[in-house]
């Protein structure tokens, strides 16, 4: 068993060190938010997530999960601070840099730091590099030269954990090790053979940061495909969902389906840290990123057109969170298009989201909207727009939608 330190307790440092205190790890989970802290503390999860509750509450109790402000003394290190982008779409690696910071004077011989966060291709390099610079009594590995005398190791293990399935996949999951050194790789296996029973695969940090980026961009490209047949069958009179439903039975076919755009922290950030590594060369990548951006407003205006017929419309939309039966609004497409209807249009907006007990700020502030159960909604309003296709939604009795305008973004009603 290690000690751990766990830098950032949100939805991938949370699992993951209360999966780590589940398997007899000693781990200390550090963060910036005093209200994670607290909450964390307390043994309490700061977001849904299903298990997550009854894993942390256990080892906060059983003391093998501590939190505080800053990183403690540990063997291992993982680093799951965020990764946004900046200003023209690069990458903002602050967070990364400010968390390398803080376990450089703690390092002792023999730690092993993993960033687990996704980070553009050169990102673990640049994070051992900063270490060297604030350790020069310590000597770090360098990419491609095996050292044996090196006396830390650092990787980089990508985490691809689906949201609501967090924890049955944080275990499941096939997992992708990169090193600076092969001898890092090694060192990092050795935590994630302790709750992974998917294969574990060895390689290098850069092929190991390309590897992340690039499951996202791939699953960013196809849902722009999708994305963008939505838009051309609506231009050519084609029902976009059948027409995918019929392609789909060719055996070498399987398109996504289209939706409300692309959110979460993840497939609309990761492929630009690409375009912006090689900005001339990934051409399509940033063509996906800019359909799947298009989307909301795209959706927007179809309802404002709707709404257009009526003397004092009231439309409610279905759905803020940037996906199925989860809680996260981060980057929500759903979130941008009920902002732009609640500023653009004369209209009163309804907004039924199931996961959430209060209008998120960009909502908040705005006196025509108003955060309502399923059943207000579909009384009130004469728009319906299904923006996300949470479960209690598949169940809605559609009868009691007759005589309203529906627009539906996500097919929920096939
Ligand atoms: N959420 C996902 O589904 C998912 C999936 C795969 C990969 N990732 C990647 O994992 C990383 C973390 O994402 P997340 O969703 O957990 O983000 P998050 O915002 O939920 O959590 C990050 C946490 O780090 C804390 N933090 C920031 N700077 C800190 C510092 N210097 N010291 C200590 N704590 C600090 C924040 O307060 C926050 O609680 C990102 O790179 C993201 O792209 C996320």
């Amino acid at each position: 068993m290690m000690q751990v330190c766990v830098v950032g307790l949100g939805y991938i440092g949370l699992p993951t060190a209360a999966m780590l205190a589940s398997r007899g790890h000693e781990v200390i989970g550090c963060d910036i938010n005093p209200r994670t802290l607290r909450m964390v503390g307390a043994g309490q999860a700061s977001f849904q997530e299903p298990d997550l509750q009854m894993l942390l509450s256990a080892a906060v109790q059983t003391g093998r999960l501590r939190v505080q402000a800053t990183p403690a003394e540990a063997e291992c290190y993982i680093l799951a601070v965020p990764t946004p982008f900046g200003p023209g779409k690069q990458p903002d690696l602050s967070f990364v840099e400010a968390a390398t910071d803080a376990i450089a004077p703690l390092l002792r011989r023999g730690a092993v730091v993993i960033l687990e966060s996704t980070a553009p291709v050169g990102a673990t390099e640049a994070v051992t590099a900063r270490l060297a610079a604030a350790r020069p009594d310590l000597r770090f590995p360098r990419h491609g030269e095996e050292d044996a005398e090196a006396e830390i190791r650092v990787a980089h293990c990508p985490e691809r954990i689906l949201p609501g399935s967090m924890l049955r996949e944080l275990v499941a999951n096939d997992r992708i090790i990169g090193g600076v050194t092969e001898a890092c790789a090694r060192a990092a296996l050795r935590l994630y053979e302790s709750f992974v029973t998917g294969q574990c695969y060895l390689t290098d940090c850069r092929t190991a940061e390309f590897v992340k980026l690039i499951e996202n961009s791939y699953r960013d490209v196809n849902i722009a495909f999708a994305n963008e047949l939505s838009l051309i069958g609506d231009r050519l009179g084609v029902d976009v969902w059948r027409a995918i439903e019929l392609a789909n039975r060719h055996p070498r076919v399987a398109i996504l389906q289209p939706g409300a755009g692309v959110g979460g922290h993840c497939i609309a950030v990761d492929p630009w840290f690409l375009v912006a590594a090689v900005p001339e060369t990934a051409r399509l990548i940033r063509a996906a990123r800019e359909v799947n951006d298009a989307k909301p407003d795209w959706v927007a205006e179809r309802i404002l057109r709707h709404a257009a017929r009526f003397r004092d419309p009231v439309v409610a939309c279905f759905g803020l969170a940037y996906k199925p039966d989860v809680d996260d609004l981060r980057e929500s497409p759903s979130v941008a298009i009920a902002e732009r209807l609640a500023r653009q249009g004369n209209l009163t907006l309804l907004v039924v989201e199931p996961h959430v007990a209060a209008l998120p700020p960009a909502l908040a502030g705005l006196d025509n909207v108003t955060l309502v159960d399923m059943a207000t909604a579909c009384r009130e309003a004469d728009i319906i727009a299904f923006l996300v296709g949470h479960k209690p939604f598949r169940r809605l009795d559609l009868q009691g939608l007759l005589g309203k305008v529906v627009v539906d973004a996500i097919g929920l009603m096939r």
